[in-house]
């Protein structure tokens, strides 16, 4: 009997989830392994099981489009997070029914594509007794242990490409343009995109920040003869001293949405300096769509590095980018602590040498 490997995707998606899918696939023909896909996340290995098999044949043009064949969802009856982040324990009985599932399809090992919620409960299932495997996936580029997540490069080009688009159209208008980009509680995507995309404010989580500095930037620029400024936003900015603005209360199964800060930034700025204010939330725009070539790479370079580890019987650990090498490290050391912009990074640094303000 061929052994056989299952494949999940889970949490929001984003480019080169399939990208990841094929290289698995393939790795996995060319040992002479079969491969099954679970559908809508880990829910896809409870009862009624929903899975299907994955073809070599179908996988050639999987290499550039967007999204996932076998489906994801960021609140399914696994979920090991809620609220602002925190922690929840995946009932037992759960546990016990995918492992039985797992059981029962005879496979070899499961590959985890997912963030830290989906690799959270990817190493739940692992102290379970399932064989397991994680490839790292955010566009929010918050995951410890590895240099980059796939998906997250793609996420940075839709955003650079906004602010390029916003520039022209504030330029015209003499206007502030305020665009919210996604994230979560990282500000990785706003400063990868801010930096490249020419803004002139950027407020990310890390630093809480302070109207009067935004504005203070907006009228030096002004001063300068620059009568139009671009004001990059993270969904989880927030100004100093106050919550996160939210625009979906956490739920019983999900994290509470972000969502909102972009309009706040944009009223607040347009009544204290009077000049016309504009705000574009970029949305999920940023998760649709091709991969980029980086990220193309990126996720075939994991895939058929995660097809090794099961080779190897190296359960438990992820598969990381640590430049220029893909290694394997514990599921432990990836999940659990949000990897944040640092402050005395390199990022950072380039900004304020740059003159771009954090707000602070
Ligand atoms: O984690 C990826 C992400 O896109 C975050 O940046 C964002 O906060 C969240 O997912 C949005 O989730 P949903 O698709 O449920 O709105």
């Amino acid at each position: 009997m061929r052994e056989c490997v299952g494949i999940m995707t889970g949490g929001g998606d984003c480019p080169g989830l399939n990208a990841v899918i094929r290289a698995v696939v393939k790795s996995a023909t060319k040992r002479g392994w079969d491969t099954i896909g679970f559908l809508g996340g880990y829910d896809g290995m409870l009862e009624p099981m929903r899975y299907r098999t994955l073809d070599y044949k179908e996988m050639d043009a999987l290499l550039f489009v967007g999204g996932t064949i076998l489906g994801t969802t960021n609140k399914g009856r696994f979920s090991a997070k809620t609220g602002h982040g925190e922690l929840t324990e995946i009932p037992r009985e759960i546990l016990d029914e995918a492992k039985r599932n797992f059981q029962k399809l005879g496979l070899r090992a499961l590959v985890s594509v997912g963030g830290d919620g989906s690799l959270t409960i990817a190493q739940a299932l692992f102290e379970h007794g399932i064989p397991i495997v994680g490839v790292p996936k955010t566009i929010d580029n918050d995951l410890e242990a590895t240099a980059i997540t796939f998906g997250f490069d793609s996420a940075v080009a839709c955003a650079t490409d906004a602010l390029d688009r916003l520039r022209t159209t504030a330029q015209s208008h003499d206007r502030v343009m305020v665009l919210e980009v996604m994230g979560r509680y990282a500000g990785w995507i706003a400063a990868h995109a801010g930096i490249a995309g020419g803004g002139d404010v950027i407020l990310i989580p890390e630093i809480p920040f302070h109207y009067d500095r935004v504005c203070a930037r907006i009228a030096e620029r002004e001063r300068q003869g620059k009568r139009f400024t671009l004001v990059v936003v993270a969904e989880g900015a927030r100004e100093s001293g106050q919550d996160y603005v939210t625009s979906g209360a956490a739920e019983k199964h999900r994290e509470a949405r972000l969502g909102g800060i972009g309009a706040v930034v944009a009223a607040q700025i347009q009544q204290r300096t009077g000049k016309e204010t504009r705000v574009c939330v970029l949305g999920h725009l940023q998760r649709g769509g091709a991969p980029t070539t980086f990220d193309r790479l990126l996720c075939t370079r994991f895939g058929a590095r995660a097809v090794e580890l099961v080779a190897e019987e190296k359960y438990g650990f992820m598969v990381a980018l640590r430049p220029p090498d893909t290694v394997a490290v514990k599921l432990t050391e990836a999940i659990g602590r949000l990897r944040t912009v640092p402050l005395d990074g390199d990022i950072v640094h380039t900004a304020r040498s740059l003159g771009i303000s954090f707000g602070d």
